[in-house]
């Protein structure tokens, strides 16, 4: 019962129905690029691993989740090694201006204002905002509702931003979305925004206790993998990524962690 509403609620998260044609964007073969190339054999990947299910360390540390699936097997798809490097989130744009990793996969929504300092591969997942509350919490059912409200959020996220709008709310920052949601369940705060797929999950796997979510999803999102401005690599990944639609990969890392179909995604966020 709890699996499957979970599942449910996370399909309707994710916008299963999306509307925009998805195999027909991987259309013609890629040509081979001449010259301008690319990263070499290894690519440095930063992520913040703190948000299943898109990323987290498993119980023996390692890596696991949608985006380390999909990262790893974009990879094997260029041919490049893909080496996982942890950052705090708010960390990590700024390491790929400095140059120090190649890319980032780490639920990052592509945004307008993120397009100003980074390159995006094309949207690989499509999400949005959800607000959670208490579970016993009857008196919040929309964004209206949080005004003046304590509202808990990952630092440097879309959901930072979207509570920094709240006419007299006072916001407290988190290294991770598991901390925001902790302090929410600990009675410390009303509400915590965030991404609705990851909040959904924490609530339905148990990491966390006596959360809602309530309202509509408060935003649409796509994620992207975020690049250095210019960087030859935004190619290899897209390129990559449309065979991985083509050949079948994309659908069954899809159904391994959300359990149905994907939707269709549209070719660019914008
Ligand atoms: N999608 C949101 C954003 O881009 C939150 C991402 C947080 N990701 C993470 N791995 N903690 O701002």
């Amino acid at each position: 019962m709890t699996i499957r509403r979970s599942a449910f609620l996370r399909n309707l998260a994710l916008g299963l129905g999306a509307s925009v044609l998805f195999a027909a964007c991987g259309g013609g073969a890629p040509t081979a690029d001449g010259g301008g190339e690319a990263a070499g054999d290894i690519l440095k990947v930063a992520t913040e691993p703190a948000f299943p299910p898109f990323e987290f360390q498993a119980d023996g540390g390692e890596l696991d989740g949608f985006d380390i699936d999909l990262m790893k097997a974009i990879g094997a798809e260029a041919g490049v090694e893909i080496q996982f490097e942890s950052l705090p989130f708010d960390g990590i744009i700024p390491a790929l201006q400095a140059g120090t990793v190649d890319a980032a996969i780490s639920g990052m929504t592509i945004t307008q204002e993120r397009l100003n300092t980074v390159d995006f591969s094309r949207p690989y997942i499509k999400a949005g905002l959800a607000i959670a509350v208490k579970a016993e919490d009857t008196a919040t059912t929309s964004l209206a509702d949080l005004e003046g409200k304590r509202i808990a959020v990952q630092i440097g996220t879309t959901g930072a931003d979207q509570a920094a709008e709240i006419p007299g709310a006072v916001i407290s920052t988190f290294d991770s979305a598991p901390l925001a949601l902790q302090e929410l369940a600990n009675g410390n705060v009303d509400a915590v925004i965030n991404d609705a797929p990851v909040t959904l999950d924490a609530i339905a796997s148990g990491n966390i206790n006596g959360l809602k979510v309530v309202g509509e999803l408060l935003t649409e999102e796509f994620y992207g993998i975020a690049l250095p401005k210019g960087s030859p690599n935004v190619e290899v990944i897209n390129t990559a990524f449309a065979a991985l639609i083509e050949n079948g990969t994309y659908t069954e890392i899809y159904q391994k962690w959300f359990g149905t179909e994907p939707p269709e995604l549209p070719e660019s966020a914008f």
